[in-house]
């Protein structure tokens, strides 16, 4: 069999690399439109991090895997297509701001109507609304060449970034979604037969197309909706002394809750979360549900109430001003073992701090600096990029990022930042000296003791300055 996937990203390039790894008798060629993304996977440094990846495209590349920039003979040759390119939300024309832009899809499946000359499997693996597939195949079949036949099929993608490569091996389940027809049967055996080389056939899960289209988002709003709602109890656990580390542990204990994302913090970001909710959000309003669409738009409202009150919480208790103090970011990533930045929580922050004047020294151990000053320098963050250029400085080590700050902000929970010398932070940095713990991953007793004034989510210490007049802290 042939397998070609179009779209090289986060999503295309661990599946196919997982899947040519535990499929040695498939041939599969990951295409993309960009040059640039082919030449970093043909390379030694791939385009992006994901612990285990390098290991696995080394094994497979030009074995079974191959990347290219020729769509056409990869569209041709093959049996079975994945479309795994990005969908982004609408940023002009109806359904802005929410709607999921299909127009990458669209191309892919152009192209798949252009160049097929024999039957195709076409399987929507990139995450999009309710009924998208049966856009797909008004396209494939209004541009149908005589003796081709289409089945397409809906197969999400459930992985996580920083985890993809153990997600994809080991998946809770697969979802196939396809036509309740004998054809369609079959097409989704085809598809199920690749899984099977590593995935138990009961973890195979088979539904009508729909389902299997809106579990995806079902599933992110789910995941999201944890989030903020333990980020909304942090608010109350900080104003009544509360810690919402212990709440989310007891209430997590219930076995019909479970613990799994119930870890408070600055607020939940990466490419999928936001953009699938508001995906679903326009898909109820067009269906005349606004409850349902107010119901998880909610969602969406308390994780941008988490993220402007944490950054507000910086500067109140920065004396109300951060106007030309230095300020450390440590972690720019939107959570650990990613470099991926798409709506990261730390620009919400860098935003608000560049907006009161802040400087800012910034530290993240796998994104690329060009990308933080992107990121910085959009149009939606900033009207003034120059300013912004000027207020930011981007380090490669922790202890240079901090030195002679006045805070230390963290926004990323990399595990290196648990075992940095915080003794020899405090040190370098101003005082009274800051922390702001977005991720409620340091020791908090221990960095008072110290001698920082330590802030975090959902959980109010006293200050290291009324700790030492009582003679708690050791000076140092
Ligand atoms: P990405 O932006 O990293 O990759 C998409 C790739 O598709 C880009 O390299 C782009 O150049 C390419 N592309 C776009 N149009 C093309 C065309 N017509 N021909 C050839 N290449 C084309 O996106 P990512 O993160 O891989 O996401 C892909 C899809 O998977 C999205 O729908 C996303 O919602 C979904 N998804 C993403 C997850 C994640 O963690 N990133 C997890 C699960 C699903």
């Amino acid at each position: 069999m042939k397998v070609c996937c179009i779209g090289a990203g986060y999503v295309g390039g661990p599946t196919c690399a997982v899947m040519a790894l535990k499929c040695p008798d498939i041939t599969i060629t990951l295409v993309d439109k960009s040059a640039e993304r082919i030449a970093q996977w043909n390379s030694e440094k791939l385009p992006i991090y994901e612990p285990g990846l390098d290991e696995v495209v080394k094994k497979c590349r030009n074995v079974n895997l191959f990347f290219s920039t020729d769509i056409t003979t990869a569209i041709k040759e093959a049996d079975l297509i994945f479309i795994s390119v990005n969908t982004p939300t609408k940023t002009c024309g109806s359904g802005k701001g929410r709607a999921a832009d299909l127009k990458y899809v669209e191309s892919a499946a152009r192209m798949i109507a252009e160049i097929a000359q024999s039957n195709k499997i076409v399987v929507e693996k990139s995450t999009v609304p309710v009924r998208a597939a049966e856009s797909i195949m008004h396209i494939l079949r209004a541009n149908q060449k005589p003796g081709i036949h289409y089945d397409i099929l809906s197969n999400p993608e459930f992985l996580a970034e920083g985890t993809a490569i153990n997600d994809l091996l080991n998946a809770d389940r697969v979802l196939i979604g396809g036509e309740e027809t004998a054809e369609g049967h079959q097409a989704v055996e085809k598809l199920s037969w690749i899984y099977e080389h590593w995935i138990p056939k009961k973890h195979i899960l088979t539904t009508n197309t729909w389902s299997s289209e809106l579990s995806k988002l079902a599933a992110n709003a789910f995941l999201a909706q944890r989030i903020s709602s333990i980020n909304s109890l942090s608010a109350v656990c900080e104003a009544t002394g509360a810690d919402v580390s212990e709440v989310a542990r007891a209430v997590g204990l219930d076995s019909r809750i479970g613990s799994k994302f119930l870890q408070a913090s600055v607020g939940f970001g990466g490419s999928c979360f936001q953009k699938d909710i508001l995906n679903l959000i326009y898909i109820c309003e067009n269906l005349n549900l606004p409850e349902v669409a107010a119901y998880w738009q909610q969602v969406i409202d308390m994780n941008d109430y988490q993220k402007r009150r944490f950054s507000q919480k910086i500067i109140e208790s920065l004396f109300n001003t951060v106007s030309d103090k230095r300020i450390a970011i440590l972690g720019f990533a939107f959570k650990k073992n990613t470099g991926d930045t798409r709506e990261t929580a730390a620009i919400t922050v860098c935003q608000t701090l560049l907006e009161e004047g802040a400087k800012l020294e910034i530290y993240d151990p796998k994104v690329e600096p060009e990308q933080i000053i992107d990121d910085l320098t959009h149009p939606s963050v900033t009207e003034s990029p120059e300013n912004v250029k000027k207020a930011v400085q981007i380090h490669s080590d922790p202890y240079s990022a901090v030195r002679a700050t006045h805070a230390l902000v963290l926004c990323t929970e990399w595990d290196e930042f648990v075992d940095l010398d915080y003794k020899r932070i405090y040190q370098s940095m101003m005082k009274p000296a800051y922390i702001f713990d977005g991720r409620k991953i340091l020791d908090h007793e221990r960095l008072l003791q110290i001698g920082f004034h330590v802030q975090t989510i959902g959980k109010k210490y006293q200050r290291a300055g009324l700790l030492r007049s009582w003679g708690i802290v050791p000076q140092l």
